[in-house]
């Protein structure tokens, strides 16, 4: 009963803070830019790509994720990127590597973040399959694969 009630209390406060978050400001990208460069670029790199000094000669296995990857990392919503961020990777199927920040950063402190990270996501550039080979995107799959059927009807 306790649980179900501190469940139910918690997903009230993440909705809440949720809003709040929604009303992210220029100096909260600058804040969670600064944030961000002291715990998440030893592994997620200066550039938010992934490749930072701890993750040399792919000594992390699976790799920090690409926070400039639009292509992935638009289709995340904030509260997949609170969750993960607050609670770590393996709470979220994802790799243990990804430490949860709960015990360091304040709620707040992780929406800023989410609001830096959102400025790094560049959708990639489209590339014309016909003229410039096909992509495989390491997240999406294969694109050939993807657009199996709408090629066919071609
Ligand atoms: C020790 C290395 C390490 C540090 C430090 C680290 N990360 Fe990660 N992070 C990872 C790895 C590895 C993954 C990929 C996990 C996977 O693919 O299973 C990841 C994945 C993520 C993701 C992807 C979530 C998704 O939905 O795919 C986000 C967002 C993220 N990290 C944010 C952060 C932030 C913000 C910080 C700093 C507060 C941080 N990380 C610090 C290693 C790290």
């Amino acid at each position: 009963m306790k649980n179900t009630r501190q469940t139910a209390l918690t997903f009230l406060c993440m909705t809440f803070l949720l809003l709040l978050a929604n009303t992210s400001t220029a100096s909260d990208v600058k804040r969670g830019a600064r944030i961000y460069q002291q715990y998440c670029t030893p592994c997620h790199g200066q550039e938010g790509n992934g490749r930072g000094p701890r993750a040399k000669n792919e000594a992390l296995q699976p790799p920090p994720r690409n926070h400039t990857n639009g292509f992935y990392m638009n289709m995340q919503s904030d509260v997949r990127l609170f969750k993960v961020i607050k609670f770590g990777g393996k709470k979220n199927n994802l790799a243990h590597i990804m430490p949860q920040w709960k015990h360091i950063l304040k709620d707040k402190e992780i929406f800023t973040i989410i609001a830096y990270i959102r400025t790094l996501a560049q959708d990639p550039e489209y590339v014309a399959p016909t003229t410039q080979g096909w992509r495989k995107n390491p997240y999406a799959g294969d694109e050939r694969e993807q657009l199996k059927d709408h090629i066919k009807k071609q």
